[in-house]
């Protein structure tokens, strides 16, 4: 008997009844699904949308952060190739990571969290509260360590460059806008605030957060509840 799919399903389950479980491999923890409806036209975010600098120190639900990661480079449509955020020859040189506070997102714990899109779920690649660092990596942007989450754009510029050559490392930085306009436009569609900084310092982020070596940081979008 093939017990993968049925451990998938019995996982499913499982997040749904207690959103954040812990499941399958070492680590990964499933998110509950996107939804693809909401009280808010596009319309409507489009004309609030703006730059917040300033957050409650209030905890977000999972579905909320779990709603931003699929809206920056969820998977979309039959098959799982394409994602909410367009791609240059589909090679999404994109990861993004969760900049996690204590307690600040209800049923997950401090860290940093690498957003796996094929399994909508998290690994966790870092323990503890990292935002004070990361605001300071950010040339000292200290308001933005008060948003409980800030989600890290990175671009591993090998898997676009294989195609574009030199102009793969322009596409993929045209592809963080594009996801990044989609993290500003799903948080406000949720009733919540997301900043964007692009000042930092790449390599003392990277070191910060324990990138990968080829995991280049492009953006930083606190998001929280506006203030
Ligand atoms: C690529 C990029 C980098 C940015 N970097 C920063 C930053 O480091 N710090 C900051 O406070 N705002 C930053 N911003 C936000 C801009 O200041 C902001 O978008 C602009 O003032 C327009 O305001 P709005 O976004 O509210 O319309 C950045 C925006 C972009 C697009």
């Amino acid at each position: 008997m093939n017990v993968s799919p049925l451990r998938a399903l019995l996982c499913s389950l499982l997040v749904l009844a207690v959103p954040g479980t812990l499941c399958g491999e070492k680590s990964m923890i499933l998110l509950p699904d996107p939804k693809t409806k909401g009280p808010i036209s596009l319309e409507e975010t489009l004309a609030s949308r703006r730059t917040h600098r300033a957050f409650q120190a209030k905890p977000l639900q999972l579905e909320d952060l779990a709603q931003v990661l699929w809206a920056a480079q969820g998977i979309t449509g039959a098959g799982g190739r394409f994602r909410a955020a367009p791609s240059a020859g589909a090679l999404y040189p994109l990861d993004v990571y969760a900049v996690v506070g204590e307690a600040s997102i209800q049923g997950l714990d401090a860290g940093v969290y690498h957003y796996l899109p094929s399994r909508h779920g998290l690994e966790r690649i870092a323990t503890t509260d990292l935002r004070k660092e990361t605001a300071r990596a950010s040339l000292g942007q200290m308001w933005m360590a008060d948003a409980p989450v800030s989600l890290v754009l990175t671009a591993e510029y090998s898997r676009i460059e294989v195609k574009y050559g030199s102009m793969g490392r322009t596409y993929a930085v045209m592809e963080a806008g594009h996801a990044g306009q989609n993290i500003f436009l799903q948080a406000e569609a949720l009733g919540l605030g997301a900043g964007i900084v692009g000042a930092f310092d790449d390599a003392g982020l990277a070191r910060v957060l324990q990138l990968p070596s080829t995991h280049e940081p492009l953006l930083v979008m606190p998001v929280g509840h506006k203030r």
